[in-house]
């Protein structure tokens, strides 16, 4: 799959996703993911990409033709299945839609800045608006690469051990079991005995016994 990401701080979005999977699913070719600057696209000779709200008040706002200059040329080169917004006012990002978006073939991330970006933008050049929780960031870049995560360890080949990415909290809606490793004692600190007994069987219903204690202690609005 293929996931671009246009900004105004490309640097925002260099350091999360140049690490750990992410990067070696780009290496293994599972993703191609490209960071665009909106600078590049504006007509200003200053590269400017934002200006004063009609509406009045402090903060700016992003204007529509670097925006546009940018998506269109992106939309020029191949079709893209969906092209986000990231704002605190969409539909809230969830492991369904992380699922959903990993089936994609190309797709389009717009990362607010500012106050944010001229409502026609949103009108005519967006089909999704996603918010990442109900707090207000600096910008969508952190949000544009929590999303991105999310969706390219998905991706088959991305995640060394396949079932691993089908275990993930959240996955059927249920919280993930606790982990333990060696050694089997530290300071008299003790790993529960049955999954010192090798009986695979056990284990798993153990494994699905504690995910469903933990998603009725901790989220039950999950099993609503
Ligand atoms: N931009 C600013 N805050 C955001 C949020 N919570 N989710 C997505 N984009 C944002």
């Amino acid at each position: 799959m293929r996931i671009d990401i246009l900004t105004v701080v490309p640097g925002l979005l260099h350091g999360p996703l140049d690490h750990s999977i992410v990067q070696k699913a780009r290496k293994k070719g599972l993703v191609d993911i490209h960071i665009h600057n909106i600078r590049d696209y504006s007509n200003d000779k200053h590269r400017k990409v934002d200006d004063y709200a009609f509406s009045g008040g402090a903060g700016m706002v992003m204007t529509i033709e670097p925006i546009d200059n940018a998506i269109s040329a992106l939309k020029q080169e191949r079709e893209y299945d969906e092209i986000i917004y990231t704002s605190p006012d969409g539909e809230k990002f969830n492991q369904k839609m992380a699922n959903m978006l990993s089936t994609k073939n190309n797709i389009l991330i717009l990362c607010g800045h500012y106050k944010g970006i001229d409502q026609r933008v949103r009108d005519h050049l967006i089909t999704r608006e996603v918010s990442i929780g109900d707090y207000v960031l600096t910008g969508g870049e952190l949000a544009a690469a929590v999303m991105t995560d999310a969706i390219v360890r998905l991706l088959p080949g991305a995640i060394g051990d396949e079932q691993s990415a089908l275990s993930d909290s959240f996955q059927d809606n249920l919280l993930a079991p606790p982990v333990y490793t060696r050694p089997a004692e530290y300071k008299g600190w003790k790993v529960p005995d049955i999954l010192l007994s090798g009986n695979t069987k056990l284990i798993d219903e153990w494994n699905l016994q504690q995910s469903i204690e933990r998603t009725k202690k901790l989220r039950p609005d999950l099993l609503e």
